[in-house]
């Protein structure tokens, strides 16, 4: 078990959007100034972490950070929220069946489930602190950021309305996501497996477990019923598996294409710099998925059934489903008259934000939302998409 010093984190509560809705036509003649002061500003609440973030642009002006152009700033507001969702998730997956310490708190951890989740690798726990811990930090950097630009930070705290799982070792606080009803899309693993085929060119891709991509399934206990079958339990494990890479592959493609549009050097930086991590944490999910025991299951509350195939055997196996085949494929890039790449894909710039946003949308994580929420997320996905580099 690593030891670090627990870091330093500035809560970014500090201003709590309105949540007030906006119509769908106003939304593209969003003027983003009077957008910031009339939603942000709005139940601001303002708490001791709020003050060490107005003691950072002084300290920032003297090193030379100007201000942020519309653009830049619209990117980072997207990113702080996708950001803070992030957080949410991974805190929810922490809580149970990750390592609960100084550096992450909350919950005290389902000794069944994190043993399940341990059968695709025994550092899972570690992983998944690890990642929840990254997730917060790039959630407080972005916004403190922005403030220190004179820019309002993104929080999402009065849409923490979810219910907690029941199950012993979650704290029983409001959440943002739901992890119990999940609709899990795998066609990344295929997707990073072929050597001819890339979305930005229009191809689409099979997924690795279909039946993940039907129903919904919970990631995590929803109870400790949900303990007491161990297949089933290992279904729920298996699923929190494959989500994990779905989760940081969205994040993977979304850092790079939204860095297409950034004008400033230095929020260039800042997009490759957390990108980079993103794909680090989509790099490890990817490896780990491959080791989720082959298995049938059926949700004894819902009734639907899920089946986690070997991958390495008829009909699955060869270059598109062999498990050890974790790193990108060369493919093509561009155009397919270039020659074929490793990379990461999709990296298009067009919608990166939106594409994101719904890609969380599809998951089913935002299931029991508020209609505000959405209008809130929706719109700052948006403004990030109108982003063009180069504007001031
Ligand atoms: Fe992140
Ligand atoms: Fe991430």
């Amino acid at each position: 078990m690593k030891t670090k010093t627990p870091p330093d984190h500035i809560p970014s509560n500090s201003i709590q959007d309105s949540g007030q809705d906006v119509p769908h036509a106003a939304m593209k003649d969003l003027n983003r100034r009077s957008f910031l002061r009339n939603s942000l500003v709005a139940g601001a609440a303002v708490t001791a972490g709020a003050v060490m973030l107005e003691s950072i642009p002084s300290a920032l002006a003297q090193e030379g950070h100007g201000h942020l152009t519309r653009g830049d700033a619209a990117i980072l507001r997207w990113l702080a929220a996708a950001e803070i969702i992030e957080t949410d998730l991974w805190q929810q997956y922490n809580e149970l069946g990750g390592i609960q310490d100084a550096e992450v708190p909350g919950g005290s951890g389902s000794q069944s489930y994190a043993n399940a989740i341990k059968q695709l690798d025994g550092d899972m726990d570690q992983y998944i602190h690890d990642n929840t811990e990254d997730e917060l930090s790039h959630e407080t950097f972005i916004n403190a950021y922005l403030t220190s630009n004179g820019a309002s930070p993104v929080s999402l705290d009065q849409f923490r309305t979810l219910p907690s799982s029941k199950a012993t070792g979650a704290q029983q606080i409001g959440r943002l996501t739901n992890l119990t009803q999940l609709t899990v899309d795998t066609t990344w693993w295929t997707r990073y497996r072929s050597r001819t085929a890339n979305p930005d060119l229009g191809d689409t891709f099979p997924p690795a477990i279909p039946s993940l991509a039907v129903g919904q399934h919970p990631g995590i206990p929803r109870t400790d019923s949900d303990l007491t079958d161990p297949n089933f339990l290992q279904a729920i494990a298996n699923t929190a598996g494959f989500h994990f890479a779905n989760i940081e592959v969205g994040g993977a493609s979304m850092y790079p294409g939204l860095a297409q549009r950034v004008t400033s050097v230095e929020v260039l930086r800042i997009l490759l710099s957390i990108g980079g991590t993103e794909i680090t944490h989509f790099q490890t999910w990817h490896d780990k998925a491959g080791n989720a025991p082959p298995l049938t299951a059926m949700d004894p509350v819902t009734g639907v059934k899920v089946t986690f195939p070997d991958l390495n055997s008829p009909p699955f196996g060869g270059e598109d489903f062999q498990t050890n085949l974790i790193m990108p494929e060369l493919t093509a890039f561009l155009s397919r008259k270039l020659p074929a790449c490793s990379i990461i894909r999709p990296t298009s710039t067009r919608d990166a934000a939106k594409l994101a946003l719904q890609g969380f949308m599809s998951m089913g994580v935002f299931i029991g939302q508020s209609p505000a929420f959405f209008e809130l997320v929706n719109r700052l996905a948006v403004e990030a998409d109108d982003a063009k580099r180069g504007t001031s």
